[in-house]
């Protein structure tokens, strides 16, 4: 049998193998995560879980059964019952329903976010896998170019308190249903004219769903799309004022943005504004988030008439930006004490202290092993432990600690009262 986890996957476990898989390291994961779950919470919303899998049909009622993601990519099977299921590919349309079942749109939580696994069917490469985790966020119930705005401000902050630089948000406007339903024909038309130049997949998408076309990565397409009609034009006069509206505000607010007119997204919920962040730190997979507004889903999925805002951000690829631009130093901070205690005489002492400590809020690692001291020492650098200190019998006698300062090479002798102190103190200085 072979330990490594199914093609597409990976662990996430305390001590990376190497510096190319530093990312699978789980002490970055829980810094990322808590910094995600600190910033939906500065703006109001409140935390929400669905089950991984749902109704094969859920997806292709909302992320489209003409979509990459659905077509290529889920993973379908059928339960002992004979369930169509899925495997969930994005958290949005679960979130929808849910909130259906549960009537939540009449309650105010109606800000709502989400961290877990997505699993898409994709061809593994640097920044792609088949199961990834999302931060995701999803306002509901306003129709407002402010709250486009709000969602796409917790996002780029979500980044700032991860300390990542250089991003570049794109925007784009799909406009309603019906400007998007002309522009297709339109598209189509023009390049119905140039078939022969279009890939396979590409005719395919002409017959099926034209805007798919925008988001080709072939360089001949593109130079087709040059000349192609452009979506804005087909945007009615009130999709356009909600458009120039995002850009005012973005722009009242000093969030720096690119009009990308090629920018469809790979999901057909899409009315309106959509967005996407990518980083010049990440390779091909460069784009870390999106998302977009998506005013008929709810109602599409039986719901009442309730618009919505959200996005979702691919955590591998924030963990991995981050890397790149070395901004994680404090996530791989360890314990604030490795406390050796040497001897078995002085193990009940160890273990009071221990207990007292962490009852202050001191997090300790309490080390009763045989080990000889400079084991210890070694143990606790790298566990990366703030301080270290022996309780053997002189301790005990005195009721003192020599509290070393691992970063700084520093101790002070501390007696047992004044340990807690003395550790939060340092980490202030
Ligand atoms: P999405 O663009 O399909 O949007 O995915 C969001 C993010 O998940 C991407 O920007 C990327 O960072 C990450 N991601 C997607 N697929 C993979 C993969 N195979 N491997 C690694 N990372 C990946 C959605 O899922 C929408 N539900 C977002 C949304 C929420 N729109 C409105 N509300």
């Amino acid at each position: 049998m072979s330990q490594s986890p199914p093609k597409g996957t990976y662990d996430i476990t305390p001590s990376p193998l190497s510096d190319e898989v530093k990312w699978h390291s789980s002490a970055y994961w829980v810094h990322v995560e808590a910094l995600a779950k600190k910033t939906a919470e500065l703006f109001g919303c409140s935390y929400i879980a669905t089950p991984i899998f749902e109704s094969a049909d859920l997806y292709m009622r909302s992320v489209g059964e003409t979509s990459d993601i659905v077509s290529k990519e889920m993973y379908l099977f059928e339960d002992r019952s004979s369930r169509k299921l899925s495997l969930r590919p994005e958290g949005t349309a679960s979130v929808v329903r849910a909130l259906i079942h549960k009537r939540l749109f009449e309650s105010p939580f109606k800000r709502l976010y989400y961290l877990g696994p997505m699993f898409r069917y994709e061809r593994p490469q640097s920044g792609r896998y088949r199961q990834h985790r999302q931060f995701g966020v999803e306002l509901f119930g306003s129709l407002s170019p402010y709250t486009d705005v709000e969602a796409i401000d917790l996002m780029l902050s979500f980044y700032a308190s991860c300390g990542l630089k250089d991003l570049t948000l794109n925007l784009n406007s799909l406009g309603t249903p019906e400007c998007q339903k002309a522009f297709a024909q339109k598209l189509k038309e023009y390049l119905h004219t140039h078939k022969s130049a279009l890939g396979e997949d590409s005719q395919r998408r002409l017959e099926t769903n034209p805007l798919r076309i925008l988001d080709t990565k072939d360089p001949k397409e593109k130079e087709l799309l040059a000349n192609a009609p452009k979506l804005i034009e087909s945007l009615s006069s009130e999709a356009r004022s909600h458009f120039e509206e995002v850009e005012k505000l973005l722009s009242d607010l000093s969030i720096p943005y690119t009009i990308s007119e090629r920018l469809v997204r790979g999901l057909d919920y899409y009315t309106h504004t959509v967005f996407e962040v990518t980083s010049s730190s990440l390779g091909a997979q460069n784009s870390i988030g999106g998302g977009g507004r998506y005013n008929n889903l709810v109602k599409e999925l039986g719901g009442p008439d309730v618009p919505a805002v959200g996005f979702a951000t691919g955590l591998e690829r924030v963990v991995q930006t981050c890397l790149a631009q070395d901004t994680l130093q404090e996530a791989t901070k360890g314990v604030d004490l490795y406390l050796f205690g040497l001897g078995a005489k002085a193990h009940p002492e160890t273990l009071k202290l221990t207990t007292e400590l962490r009852r202050a809020g001191v997090s300790v690692l309490m080390d009763i092993s045989s080990k000889k001291p400079a084991q210890a020492i070694a143990s606790a650098n790298k566990l990366s432990a703030r301080h270290f200190a022996i309780l053997g019998e002189s301790e005990l006698v005195e009721k003192k600690l020599q509290l070393k300062h691992l970063d700084s090479r520093t101790e002070k002798s501390v007696s047992f009262a004044n340990v807690a102190q003395a550790i939060q103190t340092s980490e202030e200085a």
